[in-house]
């Protein structure tokens, strides 16, 4: 694929996002057409409260699936509200596939809690090439596409740069963003308290001693602070395919590295066989680190201390297991 058609599918989730923010700060404001507070019930979808979807959730998808199938008819197209009602069933191939979450941190969004936004990707031979978030109530617009960079609001990712932006050696230098996600079942709270137990335990007592841990409520304003640099790693075992397809293009380009997110904390893997396995966009498991500079006194290259941090990272937290993402 070109540069040049790289660039018009870039251009194309740009003004797509563009044009469904106004739907959305309505909705945020509950405002407009949107000015129906039933619109805003929770709708839940995993059997519990913490899922839910509101009309502004349709809308946004509906609209953007619709231009996307005037311009690219031949495309393929994935999005959480209609895929997650029809089952997830559907067949992953190497065409060229849309894949929207509508408002990422529907709960933020419910609660006019500002970390929230809509996420365009588009992957291509099943990897992701292009990707667009857009937090409407932040004011950032966060765009990128493979070999061509990554951006927020025209600025280039990572805003924040060396010598500000240091290069950790271990967790004990590092924040974290992550999600307590909306599966509620007790098996799945304890685990995930468990490993935020203990990435955040002193290491006198076996933990990581990890600086900050932060939950912002989405995927993808997880991804964008880490892209920038205001966060060292995002963790999560559980989001779906449109909730990182965008954000892990925006996080490589800005010099970042993703991996799969399963751990190997409580299993019988010998140490010298773990290895950070790479990122299946498809597997609903993601660890992302920022991009860290090659400083002379530096125990490795900043790509040698990104694994050395997700390998420290892999070894505390706990692995949990999710149906894939369509069928592969
Ligand atoms: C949410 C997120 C988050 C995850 C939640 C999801 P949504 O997406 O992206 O990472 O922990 O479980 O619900 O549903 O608000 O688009």
């Amino acid at each position: 694929m070109s540069a040049d058609e790289l660039k018009e599918y870039l251009a194309t989730a740009i003004e797509l996002a563009k044009e469904v923010g106004p739907a959305f700060k309505d909705g945020f404001w509950r405002k407009g057409r949107f000015s129906n507070t039933s619109d805003f019930a929770a709708e839940d979808k995993l059997g519990n409260e913490a899922d839910c979807v509101t009309a502004v959730d349709r809308y946004i998808e509906k609209t953007i699936f619709a231009r996307l199938r005037q311009i690219y008819p031949d495309h393929k197209l994935v999005g959480e509200e209609s895929t997650a009602e029809s089952g997830n069933g559907y067949v992953i191939t190497d065409d060229p596939t849309w894949i929207v979450d509508p408002v990422d941190g529907t709960n933020n969004f419910v609660h006019h809690f500002p970390y929230t936004g809509i996420s365009i990707g588009l992957a291509i031979g099943k990897e992701p090439v292009v990707g667009v978030i857009y937090l409407p109530i932040l004011d950032e617009l966060y765009t990128a596409a493979r070999g061509l960079g990554a951006f927020v609001n025209d600025q280039k990712l990572p805003l924040i740069q060396s010598p500000a932006l240091t290069s950790p050696t271990s967790l004990s230098q590092c924040a974290l963003v992550s999600e307590h996600g909306s599966d509620r079942s007790l098996k799945t709270m304890q685990s995930r308290l468990g490993s935020f137990t203990r990435l955040l335990t002193d290491k006198q007592y076996g933990g990581g001693c990890l600086q900050n841990l932060r939950i912002t409520g989405g995927a993808c304003p997880d991804l964008t602070l880490v892209a920038k640099g205001s966060a060292e790693l995002y963790w999560e075992c559980g989001p779906h395919v449109w909730d990182f397809a965008a954000g892990v293009v925006i996080l490589l380009e800005s010099g970042g590295a993703v991996f799969d997110g399963a751990g190997w904390w409580g299993t019988d893997i010998p140490e010298d066989e773990r290895v950070p396995k790479p990122l299946n966009i498809w597997n609903r498991k993601i660890v992302a680190v920022r991009y860290i500079p090659d400083l002379p006194g530096n125990p490795g290259s900043g790509r040698e201390l990104q694994r050395q941090l997700v390998k420290e990272l892999l070894e505390i937290v706990e692995d949990i297991d999710y149906t894939p993402d369509g069928v592969q």
